[in-house]
């Protein structure tokens, strides 16, 4: 059975939609982001202060390879997943890649509340999801389906999701 892999800039839901995701089909749910902090025994604000975003990166890479084996699970990624080509051509090869959009507005008040992010951590913190967001554009498009969750509760994320998984036969109608 194909995994669903969840990408999208931070903020568009990708951890409370997976959850969900997997309940609703009997997938078992993993956060890379998660994982990768469990196994270094450090948050990731911690890992980039101490040894910096390569540090980070190549943490992630690993972590991408591992999960890439699993079979029938949802994966919610990191957001920064799609900057490494090879993350993606793992992903791709063991399931299908959903992208969840969300307008800068919406991802400023998503992540106002918890400051677990290093990258936000800026005294401009719209002018960097705006520019983070351009260059990583581009990226996230590649996935097999876009959705825009700004107006959407996970619940109804998760029901667009099922439906299109059913249409492609990805899972049973
Ligand atoms: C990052 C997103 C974060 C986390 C790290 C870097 C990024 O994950 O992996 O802070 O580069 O966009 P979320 O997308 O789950 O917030």
């Amino acid at each position: 059975m194909k995994n669903i892999i969840l990408i999208g800039f931070m903020g568009t839901g990708k951890t409370s939609t997976g959850r969900l995701l997997a309940s609703r089909l009997g997938y078992s749910f993993i956060d890379t982001d998660y994982k990768i902090e469990q196994l270094a025994k450090l948050t990731i604000s911690e890992m980039f202060v101490q040894y910096g975003e390569g540090y980070f990166r190549e943490r992630e890479a690993e972590m991408i390879r591992r999960v890439s084996r699993y079979r029938q699970a949802v994966i919610s990624t990191g957001g920064g997943v799609v900057l490494n080509q090879e993350n993606m051509k793992y992903l791709r090869n063991s399931g299908v890649v959903i992208a969840l959009q969300a307008s800068v507005n919406t991802i400023l008040e998503r992540t106002s509340r918890r400051q677990s992010r290093p990258l936000l951590e800026n005294e401009d913190r719209s002018q960097a999801v705006f520019g983070l967001m351009e260059s990583r554009r581009a990226l996230y498009q590649k996935a097999d389906l876009c959705i825009d969750t700004s107006d959407l509760t996970p619940r109804q994320v998760v029901e667009k999701i099922i439906d299109w998984l059913k249409k492609a036969g990805v899972v049973r109608a």
